[in-house]
């Protein structure tokens, strides 16, 4: 087995945040070896990463975080010293219907990661490890219709099962750090978006609907308000933090991009428009204003400025240069779309790796 540097076990590697990050490591970094632990639940999909899939850094193990003894097997057999936990269940409306599968996966699955790292690493110098979880800005709560932004010194105050569930694997990654003195780093980053996500999120959802002329379901009013990153900026982001960032600390990622539901969808509806070549607003007809989300946070805005100051850390990516790019990835891709929706995509792995 060749040498390499550094091993890093990326979990959630096939889902849409994921797939961004173990792309951008496989590819930077050709001397580490590069684990993507994921269950390949509905959103994982491993034609996310087909272009790596063949590289020599790179290795696909299809595991359940919360299988203590295959994680177990996977930090001894590729002697894991640096985690990039993204593995969750992410969805907020999923999390309303079954909320046990949350804190089975997003707290269960992450302390059973903290505990196998902990396993492999106490007794030797851990001061070159990193255990890096991947968190949300909704933990924090909802902020008022105008004025002020999340900080890392904000109140966790989550209102999801979703968001309850993340704040919970925060706390027990802050824990291992002051109990274990393991060295681990936190981040809670606003909505992403970008190629390659599952189409129940708001972006992919309406880029698909629109493309075939499909109802576009806004909750409320569409009145509330997130703040979007463009995906591949959050990947930069995780990179930068990974390899600088303090142990035991916290940081926020956003993009200072804060919009209305509402003018998002206007906003995808005109360069989706324009892209297929139909008259300007030919699909406003589209919105139709349905039943609000249970529990639904007004407003989330991201204050990033420790990251910034104290990493150097900034977005390159607009949010007009980011829609273009996302909405063209879509309609550039549509056979992608068209695998998720029908569910074909699933079989992906049987067709790859064979039925073990
Ligand atoms: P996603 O739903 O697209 O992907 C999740 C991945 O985790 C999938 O590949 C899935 O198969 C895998 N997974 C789920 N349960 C698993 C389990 N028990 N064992 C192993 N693998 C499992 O999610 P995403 O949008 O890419 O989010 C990734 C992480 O980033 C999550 O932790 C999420 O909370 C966080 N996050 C997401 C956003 C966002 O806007 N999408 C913003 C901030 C933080
Ligand atoms: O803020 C970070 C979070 O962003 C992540 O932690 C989550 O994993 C991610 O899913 C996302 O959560 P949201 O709930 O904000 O994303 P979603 O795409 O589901 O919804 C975005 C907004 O659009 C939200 O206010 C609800 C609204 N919406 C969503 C859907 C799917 C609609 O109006 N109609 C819809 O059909």
């Amino acid at each position: 087995m060749a040498a390499f540097k550094r091993n890093i076990l990326i979990t959630g590697g096939a889902g849409f945040i994921g797939n961004h990050v173990v792309r951008l490591f496989v590819n930077k970094y050709p001397d580490y070896r590069i684990i993507n632990l994921d269950k390949l639940t509905y959103a994982g999909n491993l034609a996310n990463v087909s272009d790596v899939a063949c590289r020599g850094n790179y290795v696909f193990a299809k595991c359940d975080i919360c299988d203590a003894a295959a994680v177990a097997e996977l930090f001894a057999r590729y002697d894991i010293d640096g985690v990039i936990h993204l593995a969750a269940e992410s969805h907020v409306d999923r999390s309303i219907h079954d909320p046990m599968a949350f804190a089975r996966t997003n707290v269960l699955g992450t302390l059973t990661l903290l505990q196998a790292a902990l396993e492999h690493w106490r007794g030797g110098d851990m001061s070159g490890k990193r255990f890096y979880h991947i968190s949300t800005d909704e933990v924090y709560g909802a902020l008022h219709a105008e004025g002020g932004f999340f900080t890392e010194a904000t109140r966790y105050d989550p209102h999801s099962p979703y968001s309850a569930s993340k704040a919970s694997s925060d706390h027990f990654v802050r824990a291992f750090h002051d109990t274990y003195g393991m060295p681990t780093l936190v981040t809670n980053c606003s909505n992403n978006y970008g190629p390659r996500q599952f189409p129940e999120k708001l972006i992919p959802l309406f880029v698909n609907n629109i493309r075939r002329r499909r109802p576009l379901p806004v909750y409320g009013r569409g009145l509330n308000v997130r703040d979007w990153l463009y995906v591949e900026d959050h990947a930069r982001a995780i990179d930068l933090i990974f390899h600088h960032g303090h142990a035991g600390e916290t940081y926020n990622i956003g993009g200072h991009n804060e919009m209305r539901n509402i003018d998002m969808v206007k906003a995808l509806i005109a360069v989706t428009d324009r892209l297929l070549g139909r008259a300007d607003g030919e699909d406003s007809g589209l919105i139709t204003y349905v039943t609000d989300r249970a529990g639904h946070d007004l407003r989330y805005a991201i204050d990033a400025s420790k990251l910034e100051r104290e990493l150097g850390w900034r977005p390159q990516v607009s949010i007009a240069e980011g829609l273009e790019l996302t909405v063209k990835w879509y309609l550039d891709n549509q056979q992608w779309l068209d695998s998720v929706t029908s569910g074909e995509y699933m079989n992906y792995y049987e067709k790859m790796y064979g039925n073990r």
